[in-house]
């Protein structure tokens, strides 16, 4: 068997997955989007496992893209169905259960920015830049750019990273909304993780509760958004979770939460 693409580690109720392909800046082929679907599959399933966060080895990237050397011979079918299973890996991630935080650790490129925004959280180190630099191939986004960039950022940004191809540092894309935090290179990891295990110890339906309203309310009219976060909230007062986190507030002590 061929070695696999990723790191899998868990530190507490944390897992973390790397995108182990250095020596080609992380960049995502078939068999990379293939590991990474399976690997969600199994954080969501897993019920040690209360937040993920995404990253790439090396010092130098998070992804650089999707694997030009894979790429480069396919024909239209193929570069389809390639878009295809990288959106329905994406999208696997997106709609994951608990909360995932990418780890933008270097360059975020292409399908490296398109992974680290279906990604519900983005911390990047103040070295990181991140683009959609597809044009200058003669391509465009195919892993959600066009769409999960739009909304994000908005119409105006999306068409200039989309358009000119051009890369952006972190303070632009902090402005930009792209990425939620920046934190220096040497201290990401440990801010990361803190952030990571403030989430671990939150209430996980709750957590899971907010998720499925910004995927599925966020895609709807208004109406039909509020009626499906008013039906999640009232969901909450089946949770013991819930019982605690109220009790524990009138009582003055830490709640203690069972994901129950
Ligand atoms: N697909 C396949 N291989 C990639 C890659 C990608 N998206 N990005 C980088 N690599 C490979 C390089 O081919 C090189 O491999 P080699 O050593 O076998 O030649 C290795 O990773 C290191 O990359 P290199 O270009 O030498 O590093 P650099 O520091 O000079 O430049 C980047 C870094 C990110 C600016 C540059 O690698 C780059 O532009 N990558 C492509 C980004 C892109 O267009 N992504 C969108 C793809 S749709």
């Amino acid at each position: 068997m061929s070695e696999s693409p990723l790191l899998i580690e868990d530190q507490d109720a944390v897992r973390v997955i790397t995108v182990n392909r250095p020596d080609k800046l992380n960049a995502l082929n078939s068999a990379t989007l293939d590991a990474l679907h399976r690997a969600f599959d199994d954080a969501a399933s897993a019920d040690t496992v209360r937040v993920v966060v995404l990253t790439g080895a090396g010092p130098k990237a998070f992804v650089a893209g999707a694997d030009i050397a894979e790429m480069a011979d396919l024909r239209p079918v193929e570069g389809r169905d390639f878009a295809l299973r990288g959106q329905a890996m994406m999208r696997r991630v997106e709609t994951l259960p608990k909360p995932v935080i990418a780890m933008v650790n270097g360059f975020a490129l292409g399908g490296g920015l398109e992974l680290a925004m279906c990604c519900h959280l983005r911390i990047a180190a103040d070295t990181a830049k991140v683009g959609q630099p597809e044009v200058n191939l003669g391509l465009i986004p195919g892993f959600g750019g066009t769409q999960r960039l739009l909304r994000l950022a908005g119409r105006a940004a999306t068409l200039e990273l989309c358009l000119t191809g051009a890369p952006i540092n972190a303070e632009r894309a902090l402005a930009l909304g792209i990425v939620n935090r920046i934190a220096p290179a040497a201290e990401l990891q440990a801010q990361t993780m803190a952030l990571a295990e403030q989430l671990a110890n939150a209430a996980p339906l709750a957590l899971r509760g907010v998720l499925d309203c910004i995927n599925t309310g966020g895609e709807s009219a208004i109406g039909e958004g509020l009626a499906f976060e008013a039906a999640q909230f009232g969901l909450m007062f089946a949770t013991e979770d819930m019982r605690e986190g109220t009790r524990a507030f009138l009582e003055r002590r830490k709640p203690e939460f069972k994901n129950r």
